[in-house]
Order: structure tokens, then C-alpha cells, then sequence
């Protein structure tokens, strides 16, 4: 018999990274304590990005009561502040610990008929509809085809709008490969994919959307572009 070496999938390997180390590194990020320059920095930048949509999401002046979903909502970051605007929040995630830090942080900070419906889950098995689907920085761990796949799941759970970010294929992976350290490689952690813009807008209008409204984070170590985009 031939034993031939399996590499995991990248869920798998994405999963069990935010169960683990990245779980340890991101919550850190994504919290208020002290960091280092580039976590920082990073920190910094996707509170940029959570603010946008939360700004976007305001405008529109119809928060209170809309059934939104934030998938691979992480420790909460969006899912939390969207809650506390009077969202009806489903927040969920690939990873356990993810999940118990953001259930956490949420029950801390909101009154309990706020704190959103948590669940650990694969972002392609997510069930239910809702007005508003929000999926910030996950993209970045997946590759083009499952990327496909994961926005047709997605817009099929969204009746009325659709946001996503993701890091775009520019000089960005420059930078990445700079700060080396936040993502290793496939067998510490986990690999960062690029999108270019026009394949993920291609995606989203075969799955019968159109970008309603476009927005760049862009700090020095962080980089995300976000897409609204409406029936
Ligand atoms: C960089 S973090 C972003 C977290 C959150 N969206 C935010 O912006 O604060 C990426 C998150 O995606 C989650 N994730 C990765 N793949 C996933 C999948 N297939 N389904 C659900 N969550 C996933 C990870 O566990 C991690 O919490």
C-alpha cells in the first residue's frame, strides 16, 4: 500500500487555527488590550471596517428589528454593536472558542433580550433567511472556487442585501508576506487568499445581485474591501 501525504482542506486548517493559536492572536486583536505596533495597526483597521457597515447599516434608519446574520462573526466585533442598535442578530462561526469569546462579550455588554443567537458553524451549512447577510473578513482563508460557493450560500440566506469584505488582489500581498507572522503558512496555520474585485463582483452578480455601495479599509498592515450589494 501507498501512503500518500493528505493535506487537510483549508476549513479544516482554518478551523482548527481560530480553535487555537489564531483564536488567542484574535481576540487580542480584537479586543482593547495591549498589542504590538502591527496588531495595532490591524486592530485599528478593522474597526474601520465594522464602523462602515454599522454607519451604512444606520443610514438606512430601519436597524431596529431587522433580522440580520453575521457569518464568521469572530468574537463579535460587528455582531455585538449591530445587536445593540436593535438588530435581531444570528451571529456564527467555524470555530468553538470564537464563539464562546463572542457569546461572552456579548453577555457582558448588552441586555439580555439583545445578546444575539450564537451558534459554532460552518458558514456553507448556515440555515434560515434573513433581510441583511454580513460576512467580514473570512473570505481572505478561502480560495476563488470555494469562495463561489460560499457567496451562492449566502445569497441564498439574504432576501434584500448582501455585505462582504475581503482583502483584494493588489500590493496587499506584500504586505501580508511582510508580516509573515500572522499568517505562517498552511501547515502552522492557515494560507491568505486574494480576490481580485471583479471576480467577487462577477460572483455576486451571477447570484443576481448588484453593488449598491463600495468602500477601502487601508491602514499599513490591514487592507479590506467592502461590497454592498442589493436585489
Ligand atoms: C479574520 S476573522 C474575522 C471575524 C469577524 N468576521 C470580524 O470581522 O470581526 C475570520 C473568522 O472567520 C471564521 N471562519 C473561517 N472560516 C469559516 C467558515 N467556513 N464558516 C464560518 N466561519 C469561518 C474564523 O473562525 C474567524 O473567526
Amino acid at each position: 500500500m501507498t501512503l500518500t501525504n493528505h493535506r487537510p482542506d483549508d476549513k479544516a486548517i482554518v478551523r482548527d487555527y481560530f480553535n487555537a493559536t489564531g483564536f488567542e492572536r484574535w481576540q487580542r486583536i480584537y479586543g482593547d488590550g495591549e498589542v504590538n505596533r502591527v496588531q495595532l495597526d490591524i486592530r485599528q483597521g478593522h474597526q474601520q471596517t465594522v464602523d462602515t457597515v454599522m454607519a451604512w447599516l444606520q443610514a438606512d434608519g430601519n436597524l431596529p428589528g431587522l433580522s440580520c446574520c453575521d457569518a464568521g462573526c469572530g468574537v463579535g466585533s460587528l455582531a455585538i454593536p449591530l445587536a445593540a442598535a436593535g438588530a435581531r442578530v444570528y451571529a456564527s462561526d467555524i470555530s468553538t472558542k470564537m464563539i464562546e469569546e463572542a457569546r461572552r462579550r456579548a453577555v457582558d455588554n448588552l441586555p439580555a433580550e439583545y445578546v444575539p443567537a450564537f451558534e459554532v458553524k460552518d458558514l456553507d451549512t448556515i440555515a434560515g433567511s434573513y433581510h441583511t447577510v454580513i460576512c467580514l473578513d473570512v473570505l481572505i482563508h478561502y480560495a476563488d472556487a470555494q469562495v463561489n460557493g460560499m457567496i451562492n450560500h449566502l445569497s441564498n440566506l439574504a432576501e434584500s442585501r448582501l455585505l462582504l469584505s475581503f482583502a483584494p488582489k493588489t500590493t496587499y500581498y506584500t504586505v501580508l508576506k511582510k508580516i509573515g507572522e500572522f499568517f505562517p503558512g498552511p501547515s502552522k496555520t492557515t494560507r491568505a487568499y486574494l480576490h481580485p474585485e471583479a471576480a467577487i463582483v462577477a460572483m455576486l452578480e451571477a447570484a443576481g445581485w448588484r453593488i449598491e455601495r463600495r468602500s477601502m479599509t487601508k491602514t499599513r498592515f490591514y487592507f479590506s474591501r467592502l461590497l454592498e450589494a442589493v436585489r
